[in-house]
């Protein structure tokens, strides 16, 4: 005759052999070996029977348990192996992967590293400025009249309350000179934004690098030494450097700058890429009146100033058509500076 404790070892045996997945086995063992399960349930039993009985039910009761336990360990290790290698079954390792693409730098960033990196080699820092600016940094400061014709409607983007977005980064200088006593020896890049008639070659928005550097003694010679060095290393030791006299409010006297280089696509011609000159008095003054002291006392210091359009040398150092083309962000174009 079979025992009862037998009958359930056996049960439990074949629904172990029978359990799906490991939820379904989990299920089986609380039934047997859990806590109030029905093979346990025996070993609270074992107190109620007679001398006689003990050894024989509890030697059944732990060759129950030990089969039980054994058993499911077993199938369970079975099941998660099938279930391992069911994860594997879906899976194709001849099909392409997933591409992981790897982005680049901006034509119009990489230009701005460039031009950082080669004034900070000639000892200049950075400095920045907002690009909502207000018409004080952006035109009074820089010894701009009242009725100068880039303060219009028509030139300039203004807010509603007065500030405009800055038309050039030549607002910097003024809160650089503002921040910090001189000597001073700075570069600003950054955006700017006019209100030009959009085409190849002007947008609403621009790049300039600002630089402005106040010394003792500072000269047109420095100023043109400087400006040489920065677009020989740029375009290369046959570059042609032309200063044009022209005028800005802000430099006395005041220049335009040119190149030419056979080793570029426009070769013959020359195209201007900065405008330049030596902070005009009056700067330096307006600065000293809105510190309210002579720190800027233009008897004393001297100092240039110059703002290089980086679109442009962009455009003419890549060989490219459009300054469109920077805006639209076609990856047809970008891919190229990758
Ligand atoms: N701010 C001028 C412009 O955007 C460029 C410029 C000219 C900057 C002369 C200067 C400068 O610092 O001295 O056209």
């Amino acid at each position: 005759m079979t025992h009862p404790l037998e009958e359930l070892r056996d049960g439990a045996l074949e629904e172990i052999a029978a359990a799906p997945n490991e939820q379904a086995l989990e299920t089986v063992r609380v039934h047997y070996l859990g806590r109030s399960g029905s093979i346990s349930a025996w070993g609270e039993r074992m107190k109620t029977l007679s001398k006689e009985e003990r050894p024989v039910v509890g030697k059944l009761l732990n060759q129950a348990r030990t089969a039980v336990s054994a058993a499911i360990e077993e199938a369970g290790e079975k099941l998660r192996a099938a279930q391992e290698s069911g994860a594997l079954t879906g899976l194709d390792i001849s099909l392409p992967g997933t591409p992981n693409e790897l982005g680049a730098l901006h034509p119009l960033t990489q230009m701005l590293d460039r031009g950082i990196e080669l004034f900070r080699r000639m000892g200049f820092a950075l400095a920045e400025g907002p690009d909502i600016e207000d018409e004080w940094h952006c035109f009074d400061a820089l010894n701009t009249a009242p009725d100068h014709p880039a303060r219009n409607e028509a030139d300039t983007f203004y807010l509603p309350d007065g500030r405009l977005l800055r038309t050039h980064t030549s607002t910097v200088q003024i809160r650089a000179m503002q921040a910090a006593s001189p000597p001073i020896r700075v570069i600003a890049p950054g955006s700017a934004f006019r209100r030009d008639e959009i085409d190849a070659t002007h947008s609403a928005r621009f790049h300039q690098i600002e630089g402005l550097y106040v010394d003792e003694g500072v000269s047109v010679a420095d100023l043109k030494g400087t400006l040489e060095f920065f677009l020989r290393e740029l375009f290369g030791p046959g570059t042609a450097v032309r200063f044009r006299p022209h005028y800005f409010p802000f430099t006395e006297p005041s220049f335009e700058i040119d190149v030419k280089s056979k080793a570029l696509k426009s070769g013959e011609k020359w195209i201007e890429v900065c405008g330049c000159g030596m902070v005009h008095p009056a700067v330096f003054e307006e600065v000293s009146r809105s510190r309210g002291d002579a720190a800027y006392d233009p008897e004393k210091w001297t100092g240039f100033a110059f703002g290089l359009g980086m679109d442009r040398l962009a455009m003419i150092l890549f060989d490219i058509p459009d300054i469109r083309l920077f805006a639209q962000n076609d990856l047809r174009f970008l891919r190229q500076f990758a």
